[in-house]
């Protein structure tokens, strides 16, 4: 019998969809449409195990091989750099990471610049590629609230519609990065496993393409 792939999906409206280009892959799973509470499902006909995960922690699932593979945001892999392979960007939960203040903010040059942010990886390199000496505040959520507050001067954080910062009466003064959703695999699996993963990631991959076609 050929052995199961161990799949951790980001839980959630881009999980589902994620899911879905799965399933169009050949690679579904009925028990997942059932709905309920279950974390875990499998189909033995088409050898994968999925598991609903929080977004944040697909990476740990996949780097420390309780998955052999997953789907990760390009923020999370940015800010925390997993040791696993980035196998495709699956064009989707496109976003991009920047820096925010209130309108009409203008820089200090002679102040420290205070940072408030949940990713202090990414705003920690950005600066220092800047030579910028800044304050970071790590925040675990409403990160918009600081700067309105008065608890830092700026924020490195994902802006998607731009709604958040609009109705806050923020804006982006600099984009960090586009983001978007990628395939990663456990390195181990990777090589073990290798003909069923590359299998599967290529077919993701024809699939992700025809989509970005037909979006054109
Ligand atoms: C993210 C991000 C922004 C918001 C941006 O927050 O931190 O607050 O989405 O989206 P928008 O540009 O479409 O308005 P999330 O909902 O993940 O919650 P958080 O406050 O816990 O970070």
């Amino acid at each position: 019998m050929k052995p199961m792939i161990n799949i951790a999906l980001p839980k959630g409206r881009l999980g589902e969809s994620v899911y879905e280009t799965f399933e169009k892959a050949g690679y579904g799973c009925p028990a997942l449409r059932e709905g309920g509470r279950r974390l875990i499902f499998e189909s033995e006909e088409t050898c994968v195990r999925y598991f609903w995960v929080k977004p944040s922690d697909v990476a740990i699932y996949v780097e420390r091989g309780a998955a052999d593979i997953g789907v990760a945001g390009k923020d999370i892999l940015l800010e925390y750099t997993p040791d696993v392979y980035e196998l495709l960007d699956l064009g989707v939960g496109k976003c991009r990471m920047a820096v925010a203040a209130k309108n009409g903010f203008r820089y200090d040059g002679a102040k420290t610049l205070r940072v408030a942010t949940k990713f202090v990886n990414i705003a920690r390199t950005f600066y220092n590629e800047q030579s910028r000496d800044i304050d970071i505040i790590k925040l675990n959520g409403s990160i918009e609230l600081a700067p309105i507050l008065g608890l830092s001067d700026v924020i490195v954080d994902i802006v998607e519609t731009g709604t958040t910062l609009k109705e806050n009466d923020l804006s982006v003064i600099e984009t960090i990065v586009p983001i978007s959703a990628r395939l990663i695999a456990n390195k181990v699996s990777y090589k073990f496993q290798y003909d069923a993963i590359t299998k599967l990631s290529e077919k993701i991959a024809a699939l992700t393409a025809q989509r970005a076609q037909e979006t054109k």
